[in-house]
């Protein structure tokens, strides 16, 4: 028999650093030190009677890769285990995951509440998709619980939020909005992007499920495009279990292998980008041009007291005005190393304009009342020397 990957230890004991080394690791008998790509869409069966029983489910075991793979169950229990949740699917992309989340959970004749700070996609799945089966939408600003309050009915079968929000870094208060859905009969599902699983634990504040686009701070070099699910096992298979197997957003064996493999080190990236994040919000805020900056551990924040209270970091995505969209563009075409893009959580530092691109869709009104104006800049702050980052930015600054 091989040794377990974390010896006679469960990896729920060890600390979240260790976790993210052994955790949920498979080994095959040839003892691999580094995970496996079991890149294989089935599997063989020793006999007829363990294929039926596979079946049935009394014998556990892999059936088909839409169902699971050994290297996307490796990183499903890794994410598990770093979340505390009891039970996680991966699937191909995060929009794959906020929507096995959301729709998996309504029928016709259901209500959801969201906040109206969404990214872009994510109000397409609450506001266009879900209506044409016969839900219900009702937007609400994130940030005032009496609107929260107001807005549930008796059919409210679930609410959606993101915290903090994209673009705007509004901060949303986890615990609140859990008690006022529970209270309602409703789950919470946050898209918890922004944050990491390392720097806020939405499960623990009370949330119903979690989804993540892996995309981002997972992978965190821009490769591979991944989503993950987590919750109870009683909400996974509930909701989320039959509707992936049966519509197949399944990820794939070498996207869940890099995802294994980034997982081992996001913390040290994370904290890094952190810290360089921290400084650049800093170095913004001193910078004549810049009307605005917005970071959740800046004390200006308006939500800074919360964003402390629930989160571990202020994240590592800095957002500030600029006059006008002329100003904003002026800017982006003139930045030599930060990146003109619209991903976020990557190793490369990079800018995106929300309104002209991830958010778009959204009318311009629609866009102003959720504070995303012509001028506003995002930026993921990447690994790079932060001296560097920061003589990027004052050298396109002074070209405004
Ligand atoms: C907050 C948020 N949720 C969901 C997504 C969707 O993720 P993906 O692009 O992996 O489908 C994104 C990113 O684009 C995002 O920023």
């Amino acid at each position: 028999m091989t040794r377990s990957p974390t010896g006679t230890k469960s990896p729920a004991d060890l600390r979240p650093a260790t976790r993210l080394v052994h955790g949920g690791t498979l080994r095959s008998q040839f003892g691999e030190m580094s995970e496996a790509i079991f890149l294989t869409q089935g599997f063989a069966y020793d006999s007829m009677e363990q294929a039926e029983k596979r079946f049935t489910g009394e014998e556990p075991g892999f059936q088909y890769a839409r169902f699971s793979n050994p290297t996307v169950s490796m990183f499903e229990q890794r994410m598990a285990l770093l979340e505390g949740a009891q039970a996680a699917r991966a699937t191909a992309s995060g929009m794959a995951a906020v929507t096995a989340a959301i729709m998996g959970q309504l029928k016709a004749g259901d209500h959801i509440v969201a906040a109206k700070a969404l990214f872009g996609s994510c109000r397409y799945i609450v506001e266009d998709l879900a209506p044409r089966f016969g839900v219900e939408c009702t937007l609400v600003d994130g940030t005032d619980l009496d609107q929260w309050r107001k807005a549930m009915r008796p059919n409210t079968k679930t609410t959606f939020i993101e915290t903090p929000t994209n673009p705007q870094l509004d901060i949303l208060d986890i615990k609140a909005i859990a008690d006022i859905a529970h209270a309602g009969g409703a789950t919470l599902v946050v898209d918890n992007v922004f944050a990491t699983p390392l720097l806020q634990s939405p499960l623990e504040l009370g949330a119903d499920c979690v989804v993540y686009s892996a995309t981002k701070h997972v992978d965190g070099q821009g490769r591979c495009l991944g989503g993950m699910i987590l919750g109870s096992e009683k909400f996974i298979k509930d909701n989320v279990h039959n509707y992936l197997r049966q519509t197949g957003p399944a990820l794939s064996p070498f996207n869940a292998w890099v995802m294994v493999k980034s997982l081992e080190v996001m913390p040290l990236r994370v904290a890094q980008q952190v810290a360089n994040a921290a400084q650049v919000a800093d170095f913004l805020a001193d910078q004549k041009q810049v009307q605005r900056v917005l970071y959740p551990f800046r004390k200006d924040h308006p939500q800074y007291e919360l964003a402390v209270r629930q989160m571990k970091g202020g994240g590592q995505v800095v957002v500030f005005d600029l006059a006008d969209k002329a100003a904003a563009f002026r800017f982006g075409n003139a930045l030599q190393i930060i990146k003109i893009s619209n991903n976020l959580g990557d190793a490369k530092s990079i800018l995106t304009h929300p309104s002209t691109t991830t958010h778009q869709r959204i009318p311009m009104a629609g866009r102003l009342e959720m504070g995303i104006g012509e001028g506003m800049l995002r930026l993921s702050v990447g690994l790079e020397d932060v001296e560097d980052i920061k003589e990027d930015l004052a050298q396109a600054l002074a070209k405004v």
